[in-house]
């Protein structure tokens, strides 16, 4: 996933690029790199620097860009390693074409080798450096650049994203859709191509998603956009407000830090916006009443913090719902043959909306005939345009690289549609229900409480947390998948080994791992019965000289005692164990990786949005 910024104006556009490339350096920070026409010579002039945008823009001190057309990028880089030869933009033979690119050019070794072999020569080790090549050959063989684009997506395979700058025509950008994301903005005396449309800049005022498998060309408050057959396409434009102002720490040291307090503000929002759907709450999501009252099993599909969210819904979905529920990674179940299950609800659940395998999910389910709830966060995104149904995370803008408030979003939503599907089914009333929003709302009013409570003791100690290389995080239920997520966060931000297991499999074979250089962090049940089996799996280890960190609930007087140290949380609903430790836990997390001085809100090798598969 990499971030494409192209601006168009009547002056020099090179700072809004800059801007632009600002707000979705989280698609990718391992290197960067900007193109225009120089003022003088027209011959394209660019800069490129390896590293996050800061490079980029000392590189530009030492040599400045100013022109009204620029095309800019930022990678995370899929084929070739992080050299400045593989920063884009990209390059023709004779450097009359530049091209960015987010996506992969799935065929490109066959096309490089058909290139090389008519004489080409490459620059770089990427995949898009070829698209540049082959558009090289279609511009000499076809009557417009129109022409040329369509013949050269007609060579291509994979997702393609591009923005194209000819050295030969003026105040124009070209661009390519082909399922990676694209947006074209359109102001009075300016035009912009983006990844996401939160890089547009002030001057827009009106903006729209290009559908997939375009290709187009844009010019100051002027767009023309082609099917790949080259049929006239028509955009749906929204008017656009710019949404800079989202985008700031306030008087945060990261984002990561605003996103965990905003979590509480997030779920009093959430539990808001759900009671406004009322009675007809299927309808807005998609479905009919008769088929949620047929509901025999959900399944949801996603990757990483959001997969983590959908495995949480298990007890829920089995426990208030009575069905089944099943969760797969998104990039497993890409690739095995489903039996489609039926009287099932399947959803994908995506902050981004934008992740490659789950949006393929959502598209292969859709191809064989299943409607698809898509619970997102970004009402932009291509998931939310081409789910059957859509629930609204309304988390706002979570731009940290490590999920915080859109995982509590996605678990708040799945209890409380557990017990909306229960309702139908008439298992609950809407008393029932009523206590299940009020018990989320309790959790949100808990939540910065407990930072205050164990802040400065976690201050105190991060550096001892941080000072092993591995631990062991135990769960039992719905406190597994919380504890695979707090394993996900430690991994992601602290770079920190972890393993995550279901505490009764520790004897089975793990327990072997256990001495003092490895702590265990148990993640605690409110079942009682949970609670006591959690307890002995902790003596367990207790019995052979390990750690233990105690996730606990008050009362669980015997886990404190058998602990090493313990963070103690109020009792809640049985099932909102992990919803009321989910802070505290995002903010050991987040003071360990601070106290290795780890970057926090861009992790090295990662990026927000992984938009290839
Ligand atoms: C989690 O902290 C990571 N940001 C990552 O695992 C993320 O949850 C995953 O890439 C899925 O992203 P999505 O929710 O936008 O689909």
């Amino acid at each position: 996933m990499c971030g494409i910024v192209g601006c168009i104006g009547k002056k020099d556009v090179v700072c809004n690029v800059l801007s632009g490339l600002e707000t979705i350096e989280y698609r990718g920070y391992d290197s960067a790199g900007i193109v225009c026409r120089d003022e003088n010579t027209q011959a394209l002039v660019w800069v490129k620097a390896c590293g996050d945008l800061v490079a980029l823009k000392e590189a530009l001190v030492e040599k400045p860009l100013h022109a009204p057309i620029a095309l800019g990028h930022t990678r995370w880089a899929t084929h070739g390693g992080v050299t400045v030869e593989n920063t884009h933009p990209h390059f023709d033979c004779h450097h009359t074409i530049a091209l960015v690119h987010n996506g992969i050019i799935e065929n490109y070794r066959a096309l490089r080798a058909d290139l090389e072999s008519r004489g080409h020569v490459f620059r770089s080790q990427t995949d898009t450096e070829a698209v540049a090549h082959v558009l090289e050959e279609k511009l000499k063989t076809t009557a417009s650049p129109k022409e040329a684009l369509l013949a050269t997506v007609k060579e291509l395979e994979g997702s393609f994203a591009l923005a194209i700058l000819l050295r030969d025509l003026d105040d124009t950008l070209l661009f390519v859709r082909n399922r990676s994301p694209l947006c074209v903005g359109l102001g009075e005396d300016s035009a912009s191509v983006v990844s996401d449309m939160l890089s547009l800049d002030q001057s827009i005022q009106q903006y729209a998603i290009l559908p997939d498998q375009t290709i187009g060309i844009v010019r100051a408050n002027f767009c023309e956009v082609y099917n790949f057959d080259g049929s006239p396409c028509e955009l749906v434009y929204q008017p656009f407000t710019w949404l800079g102002q989202l985008k700031n720490k306030k008087n945060y040291e990261h984002y990561m830090l605003k996103e965990i307090h905003e979590q509480k503000q997030v779920i009093i929002d959430v539990v808001k916006y759900v009671r406004t759907l009322g009675n007809n709450w299927y309808s807005a999501i998609g479905l009919q009443k008769e088929e949620i009252q047929k509901l025999e099993s959900i399944f949801g599909v996603a990757c990483g913090t959001s997969y983590h969210a959908a495995c949480m819904a298990h007890q829920y979905m089995r426990s208030i719902a009575h069905i089944h529920s099943y969760a797969e990674r998104a990039s497993e179940f890409l690739y095995q043959p489903e039996m489609p299950l039926k009287n099932c609800l399947y959803y994908v659940l995506s902050q981004s909306g934008e992740t490659a395998d789950t949006l393929e999910t959502l598209r292969m389910l859709k191809k064989s005939g299943q409607k698809v709830l898509g619970i997102i966060n970004v009402p932009t995104s291509s998931m939310a345009r081409e789910s059957t149904g859509i629930l609204h995370m309304n988390a706002g803008l979570e731009v940290a690289v490590a999920s915080t408030k859109s995982f509590t979003v996605q678990v708040v939503l799945l209890y409380w549609l557990a017990y909306k599907i229960a309702q139908e089914k008439g298992l609950v009333d809407s008393f029932a229900v009523e206590q299940a929003e009020n018990d989320l709302l309790v959790c949100a009013q808990l939540l910065d409480g407990m930072i205050d409570k164990y802040q400065a003791t976690i201050d105190e100690r991060a550096t001892y947390y941080a000072s092993f290389s591995k631990y062991i995080f135990l769960g039992r239920q719905e406190s597994f998948p919380f504890a695979q997520e707090a394993a996900l966060k430690l991994k992601e931000i602290a770079y920190i080994f972890v393993e995550a297991y279901q505490a009764g499999e520790l004897k089975h074979g793990p327990l072997a791992l256990v001495d003092k250089n490895m702590p265990v962090v148990v993640f605690s049940s409110l079942d009682p019965i949970i609670y006591r089996k959690l307890l002995s799996n902790v003596q367990e280890v207790k019995a052979r000289g390990g750690i233990v960190i105690a996730f606990a609930f008050e009362g669980q007087n015997e886990l404190i005692a058998v602990a090493s140290e313990s963070f103690v949380f109020p009792v809640v609903a049985v099932h909102l164990g992990p919803l009321v430790m989910v802070s505290l836990m995002q903010y050991w997390v987040y003071r360990i990786a601070l106290s290795l001085g780890r970057s926090i809100d861009k992790p090295r090798n990662l990026a927000k949005s992984v938009t290839v598969e």
